[in-house]
């Protein structure tokens, strides 16, 4: 509804610290169609050229949605050559914006601290670039205004909002609880990835649909649907080449609305349009170019995914519904018989009494009986992990709940604590925003590590579940918004089986505003309470995320159901939180809802065994689902957990490489091949590093798969004489009997691998093996990370050893030479290297076919330089 409104623009004054007055810029609004949104009256630059402000004024209003806010301000900074910050927020009035604790960011006044005016009377267009980036920014005075992001060099246009007056969509919108930008992309050359959390049957985000972000307990099996987590974060690889080359295919950026409100992404191909309930814009570019780079300058900005124990990548075993502590122990006595590793055991909300955290059922799960079990477990090298809830009963001789009381840290609504219901019946939710929630939390966590010494904290319910929903308050618009969020699919209104928005937190920030980020601040509570009360790296799995929860937990996919469809999915979820700074993610292992069979749980585990998080979990509902009770699935898990342990050095090093760069531990295949545009398409293979390249079957009754091989040569990790050669990126039919999942070595690296066991501990006390696959280079690289696996941080105090090896094939001598950064560690440990195989050595006279040269019996300490060659 859009009212025309000849416009005679306000004369403002802006005095800078310069004391420079401003001139008033006075456009008339064109004849002919005008769109609603705002004009451009001042602009401010600084001398820099970095950064400028503006002042914005509405043109044309309409009260769909609520009134319009009559001024805003526009600021654009480039934070670092690589970053560009966008903010749009009422001109007057304060809004909700993302408390600096969650990510910390620079204040607007910093980001610009001397500003000159530019005449804007002359120039309908004002630039600020950083000298060294690949960025430009582009204010327009047009009417109704725009801003363009594009690349200096190539000139491609990364984000565009210049309205298009015949299309309401396209106009920018600022309303207290609905607000609306929208940039056009070019659809057939961009290629967009992340927004979530939701399950995608394809990776790239496909054209025509709505991404709501609101967090749900919406099972992860429902296609498409917002799901526990909010990243509106997207990865946008452009298919362009320009003959200079400067422009090729591959060329990435990054755009993160940092935003905690409820949204609607709508997404048609051609265009990307921001729907949100409140907040402000703040948008930020990540220049790239490459993949891997738009993923560092991200986790640069949010914060690097945290540190994991290396027992975390062992296999998890889980399920809702083990009845008793002898239930545990059978399992755990099941998985050594059948001589499958199992590195940490979980109980699910069996093991409390009545549903309260921190309690052990006196009759299944008693206390000393429970001791001897995790002693045990301990004993043998392996793990233990709990569940807990965020509900706390409000049983009035629960302890935890009257330290809670006392402590007075619970979500309130109309001035009292708000009760919900979740699995132990009324419960309140902790206000983790409240700082005095870590007091309260970690003295919990510690009691109930006194009663039982468990290894990590398994969140669940964080979005927050509620099993009930109240009803909504009349004199307020917070419950029930004018704009309505197409939350799961548009079935659920924003109030329903949570926190009703109008609930409050700590300072009297709403519901409406936080909901969001719960997850994030629970797992940020929880991490600094494992931190403070045992000083070695925790290990968190939390259900909700929100942008930067990957600097406190892992993450799983939540509840998917026992079907080859969810097996599927898994892959596009998986990639995605790779994409959101969460590496650390795995979905459940046979699948959680329903009842598994044996080949899709054949299949799974074949897939599972190469997930970052790797673990087995299903619903009390369903049939058991353990990995020895099929012969067939006992023999495959055997044998892929042979092949995951044997990688476990290369899986730790991509964990050390996610946690200094971003990078992703699973990755989707155009991270190495950013220029085969091919890759761009792919759902159901992706990498673990730079060149471990899974391909699972995931289609009932197949036996073989169709795997895509960008250009080279790989190596079948399971019998390296079989390889593949692909002289340019193709689908390759691959055998794939039950029994078997392809799982292939890329030409150029070189990976670290240890001996098969039982246990993590157990594996790191093997002898090293190199494995070098040469490229038509002859040329190849890898890399180890080697520490205590604990310890808080990684690179800590020198107890740690990065070796980088450099391979070479040259006049038929093979060699491998290292270069070592700080050795002593890994010499003090007495790590060896008793072999070294070197692959893809072309045959003479036919070069698709390879020799195998290897050296063995070796003593090298991997920890001092060293140069291994055969002639
Ligand atoms: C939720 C979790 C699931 C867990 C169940 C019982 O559905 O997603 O993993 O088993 O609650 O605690």
């Amino acid at each position: 509804m859009v009212t025309r409104r000849t416009s005679l623009l306000l004369p403002f004054c802006f005095i800078t610290i310069c004391g420079i007055l401003s001139q008033i810029v006075a456009d008339d609004i064109p004849s002919g169609q005008i769109g609603y949104g705002y004009t451009v009256t001042t602009v401010n630059t600084d001398p820099t050229g970095k950064s400028l402000t503006a002042d914005l004024k509405l043109i044309n209003s309409s009260d769909v949605y609520g009134p319009d806010i009559p001024l805003l301000t526009l600021t654009a900074s480039f934070e670092t050559k690589d970053r560009l910050r966008v903010r749009i927020t009422d001109a007057k009035n304060q809004r909700w914006e993302l408390p600096q604790e969650v990510i910390p960011r620079k204040s607007s006044s910093q980001s610009h601290p001397f500003f000159f005016p530019q005449d804007t009377q002359n120039s309908t267009e004002h630039t600020i670039t950083h000298p060294s980036s690949s960025l430009v920014f582009t204010l327009h005075s047009t009417t109704p205004f725009g801003f363009t992001v594009t690349r200096k060099y190539s000139k491609d246009i990364v984000f565009n909002t210049i309205p298009d007056n015949t299309n309401p969509e396209t106009f920018l919108v600022f309303k207290d609880q609905y607000l609306q930008l929208s940039s056009s992309l070019p659809a057939n050359r961009s290629s967009l990835f992340g927004i979530g959390e939701h399950t995608k049957k394809s990776f790239k985000i496909q054209p025509n649909q709505v991404l709501t972000l609101w967090n749900e307990d919406v099972g992860s099996n429902n296609v498409d649907m917002n799901t526990y987590g909010a990243h509106p974060f997207y990865l946008d690889v452009r298919n362009t080449t320009s003959p200079d080359g400067i422009f090729k295919n591959g060329t990435t950026h990054g755009v993160l609305l940092l935003n905690s409100n409820g949204m609607d992404v709508n997404y048609t191909g051609d265009r990307i349009t921001y729907k949100v309930i409140g907040g402000i814009f703040d948008l930020y570019f990540f220049a790239g170019s490459a993949p891997e780079s738009v993923l560092d300058q991200y986790t640069e900005f949010i914060g690097r995914p945290a540190p994991m124990p290396y027992w975390s990548f062992g296999f998890h075993q889980c399920r809702y519904g083990y009845k008793d502590v002898n239930d545990l122990t059978e399992v755990v006595a099941n998985y050594s018989k059948s001589n499958i590793p199992l590195e940490v055991m979980w109980t699910d909300i069996d093991y409390m009494e009545a549903y309260k955290d921190f309690t052990l059922d006196p009759v299944n799960f008693p206390q000393d009986k429970m001791k001897t079990f995790v002693d045990t477990l301990h004993k043998n090298g392996q793990k233990y992990v709990v569940i807990v809830d965020p509900g706390i009963s409000t049983n009035s001789t629960y302890e935890t709940f009257n330290r809670g009381l006392k402590a007075d840290i619970y979500i309130k609504r109309n001035g009292t604590n708000y009760l919900g219901k979740v699995w132990p019946g009324e419960v309140y939710f902790p206000d983790f925003i409240n700082p005095n929630s870590q007091k309260w939390w970690t003295e919990e966590i510690k009691i109930f590590k006194d009663i039982l010494d468990y290894d990590g904290l398994w969140l669940d319910m964080n979005e927050i579940a509620s099993f009930m929903t109240s009803s909504s308050d009349p004199n307020s618009t917070l419950d029930n918004p004018p704009y309505k969020i197409h939350s799961t699919g548009g079935q659920r209104p924003i109030i329903e089986r949570t926190v009703p928005p109008t609930a409050y937190h700590y300072g009297n920030i709403t519901e409406y505003d936080a909901h969001n980020l719960f997850g994030f601040y629970e797992s940020k509570a929880t991490n600094k309470a494992l931190v403070d009360l045992f000083g070695k790296r925790p290990f968190i799995l939390s259900r909700s995320t929100f942008v930067g929860s990957g600097k406190y937990t892992a993450h799983w996919t939540g509840d998917n159901s026992a079907s080859f469809n969810d097996l599927a999915y898994s892959i596009p979820t998986i990639l995605s939180f790779g994409l959101f700074g969460v590496p650390m993610v795995g979905a459940d292992i046979c699948g959680f809802i329903g009842s598994t069979n044996e080949e899709l749980c054949q299949r799974w585990i074949q897939l599972g065994a190469f997930y970052p998080f790797s673990r087995d979990h299903s619903d009390k509902n369903s049939n058991r689902q353990e990995l020895y009770l099929w012969d067939s699935v006992a023999a495959s898990a055997r044998k892929v957990l042979g092949l995951r342990y044997r990688l476990l050095p290369h899986f730790y090093t991509q964990m050390y490489q996610s946690n200094q760069k971003g990078t992703p531990i699973a990755r989707p295949l155009f991270f190495s091949f950013p220029e085969d545009t091919n890759t761009y398409e792919i759902s159901s293979q992706f990498l673990i590093g730079r060149g471990v390249l899974v391909s699972p079957v995931v289609l009932p009754g197949a036996v073989t798969v169709d795997a895509y091989f960008p250009k080279g040569n790989w190596f079948d990790l399971f019998n390296l004489t079989n390889s593949v050669v692909a002289e340019t990126g193709k689908y390759i039919t691959l055998d794939a009997p039950a029994d078997h999942i392809n799982v292939h070595l890329g030409e150029g690296n070189i990976l670290p691998l240890q001996g098969e066991a039982m246990t993590t501990e157990a594996a790191r006390k093997t002898p090293f093996e190199l494995l070098v696959a040469f490229g038509s280079n002859g040329k190849s690289y890898g890399r180890v990370y080697l520490d205590d696996g604990e310890s808080l941080n990684l690179r800590d105090k020198g107890q740690w050893t990065l070796v980088e090896f450099y391979g070479e094939l040259q006049n038929n001598t093979v060699s491998v030479t290292s270069n070592v950064t700080n050795g002593k560690f890994a010499v003090d440990q007495k790590w060896i290297i008793e072999k070294v195989t070197f692959l893809g050595i072309p045959k003479s006279g036919n070069s698709s076919q390879f020799d195998i040269k290897e050296v063995a019996n070796l003593t090298q300490l991997i920890g001092e330089q060293f140069k291994i060659e055969k002639p």
